[in-house]
């Protein structure tokens, strides 16, 4: 994920810059770069890779030490990992800017700057706000960056620096987050606290739309108009290891809270003029419009993301698909072939049963498309179409944020194939394509009303030995992964049933007092739902419901209800996983587990 600083003050403000760079490296990265002023002048030096291929072209370059500038560290959205991709972009005569987030307006607004004769030298979308900021510049930084936020949507925090005000930073933020750190009479800028806690534990958190003007001996908050603001001092009390979590106990919990980001990251980018495009992943309308079958073939999580891939894709496409567990899949002899997509979903991309299974479909003449989060992996490079998620990395063993991800890509890919076959008109397309960009600020809203109904309830779970997963379509799917999350990092023993299957033999599992924790979104299947949580709770089941907020749950369904707000129904799964990712990890949290790595699991399986 991206990462930014910024430097005010006596040192060195070029090391300043590189060291609170390294301090970002866990948050991932693929390029680095730097902006300082020097004599009145801003000198900008970017290189794709590691850090220290920036420090060697610093040193090789004799780059200047800088009196104040600006760094950054960018995981690559929009625009393969390259020197030029990399920040900071400069806009023109005046800006220079780091920018982190996504600006999903980029296109349309690129559009209009070239119609103004901008020219363009990178595929980035913090290009276009850069060089839309120093369009916007007539001497009045606020003034600009006004003008500029209300014509960009999107979530983002930029540093930026005007050639004609020396020696001063300006910060701004909407969604992504920005810290401003002082000491004494030097000032920063960070995305995270960990980048400055070397140099100061005192900083202010900016606020949406709030900007910062940091001089050396002077620190300035005021809102979009130029009205000044009064901030309260913070003290970061966490050593590095607390810092590089965020602040968070563990880093599941803050991955779980960087589920909206991710999925803006990963959607905005690919959505143009109201319509999912896939274009820069190989993915046509033209070549989605003969495909007669689908195969989405994973592991684990990335499997059960698959499933609710399946649903939406038949539901909306009417294609048909088939879910394979990988290791299954390559030695099944799959009937695989041309004009079949064979979809393989990976975090690591490095997963060796997804791998072979890619290279099986390969050779048996179907085109496969790879749903990756891992950059540069062995299935990216493999894959004939590739679809990067964008959750940044995942180091919490048990997966949250790639999950997310990976269902807002099933999303869009359904969307897309269902328009590609004339199963729904562009009106449907883009009010679908509408709701799903709106999941992300919903997704945040549900962590905060979750929390501690998801906390209350794992403490009714935490001596069970073992419970059931129940749900009905797009909900069976959503529990597979809730169930899976729980028996991951609680170590107690859950199953996932289709609903309407328990009848069949698992209903003999059922014993007084046993854990049921049942999802209940879809309004067709909603009714079927709860007469099946009747027939178990009449023998005795304790019923955890999730359920959307627009049904009537009579008093006797359940022993717990969350509830989660009603939105298109197809995603409601973005919003009910999160009190299962909740109530699993405070299961785990308070079983005195390690959260993060749990035991004998590994976060990439390279082997068989
Ligand atoms: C391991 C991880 C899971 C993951 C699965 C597939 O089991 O612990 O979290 O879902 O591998 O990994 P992949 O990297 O292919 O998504």
């Amino acid at each position: 994920m991206c990462g930014i600083v910024g430097y005010v003050g006596k040192n060195d403000c070029s090391e300043v810059l590189v060291s609170a760079l390294s301090r970002l490296e866990y948050r991932g990265y693929d390029s680095a770069g730097i902006a300082v002023f020097e004599n009145g002048n801003i000198n900008v030096i970017k290189a794709e890779g590691r850090l220290k291929n920036l420090e060697n072209k610093m040193e090789n370059e004799n780059f200047p030490k800088g009196s104040a500038g600006i760094g950054h560290t960018r995981w690559a959205t929009h625009g393969k990992p390259s020197d030029i991709n990399s920040h900071p972009h400069i806009g023109g005569e005046y800006v220079t800017l780091v920018h982190n987030g996504i600006i999903e307006n980029y296109r349309e607004l690129k559009e209009k700057l070239e119609a103004q004769g901008r020219e363009f030298y990178s595929e980035t979308d913090t290009e276009v706000v850069a060089k839309l900021l120093d369009f916007n510049y007539e001497g009045d930084p606020i003034k600009a960056i006004e003008k500029t936020l209300a014509e960009v949507t999107g979530s983002f925090a930029l540093g930026i620096l005007f050639k004609d005000i020396p020696n001063v930073i300006y910060a701004v933020r909407r969604g992504s987050p920005l810290i401003v750190g002082v000491k004494d009479e030097e000032g920063f800028i960070a995305s995270d606290v960990p980048a400055i806690i070397k140099y100061t534990k005192d900083y202010y958190l900016l606020e949406h739309d709030e900007i910062a003007k940091i001089a050396e001996g002077s620190i300035t908050f005021t809102d979009l108009k130029g009205n000044p603001i009064d901030k309260e001092l913070k003290t970061a009390d966490w050593d590095m290891d607390a810092a590089e979590k965020g602040g968070y106990e563990h880093y599941m919990l803050k991955e779980i809270n960087e589920q909206p980001d991710a999925v803006r990251k990963t959607v905005a980018p690919r959505v143009f003029h109201g319509m999912p495009s896939l274009e820069e992943c190989s993915i046509t309308l033209e070549n989605l419009k003969d495909i007669k079958q689908v195969f989405i073939v994973a592991c684990g999580t990335a499997m059960h993301a698959g499933m609710v891939g399946k649903y939406a894709i038949e539901k909306l496409a009417r294609v048909p698909v088939n879910v394979d567990i990988a290791s299954e899949f390559r030695y099944r002899s799959p009937l695989v072939g041309e004009g079949d997509l064979v979809i393989i979903i990976s975090q690591s991309g490095e997963t060796a049963d997804s791998l072979e299974a890619l290279r099986v479909s390969k050779a048996l003449g179907a085109k496969v498309m790879g749903v990756v989060n891992a950059k540069g992996s062995s299935i990216a490079r493999e894959s004939d179409m590739l679809v990067y998620t964008h959750a940044g990395p995942e180091i919490a063993v048990a997966s949250t944020k790639a999950y997310m991800v990976q269902i807002a890509v099933m999303y869009m890919l359904s969307f897309e194939l269902a328009f590609a076959k004339g199963r729904i008109d562009e009106g449907e397309c883009k009010r679908l394509t509408a709701e799903l960009m709106a999941m992300p600020e919903r997704i945040a809203e549900i962590i905060k009303s979750t929390d501690e109904i998801s906390h209350e309830a794992a403490k009714c779970l935490i001596d069970a030995e073992s419970l059931l997963y129940i749900g009905r379509g797009f909900d069976y799917a959503l529990s597979m992964e809730g169930s899976l999350k729980l028996k991951e990092i609680s170590y107690i023993h859950s199953e996932c049933y289709a609903a309407g299957e328990l009848k069949h033999g698992t209903i003999s599992l059922i014993t007084d007092g046993m854990p049921v924790i049942a999802v209940a979104t879809q309004s067709d299947l909603f009714d079927k739902t709860i007469s099946n949580i009747k027939e178990v709770k009449a023998r005795g089941a304790k019923v955890l419901l999730i359920c959307g907020d627009g049904f009537e749950v009579g008093e006797d369904v359940a022993d717990m209800v969350i509830r989660v707000p009603m939105y298109e129904e197809m995603l409601m799964p973005m919003a009910a996983i999160v009190p299962l990712q909740l109530v699993a990890y405070y299961s785990s949290v308070l079983r005195g587990n390690d959260v993060d790595k749990p035991r004998n699991l590994a976060k990439s399986v390279t082997v068989e």
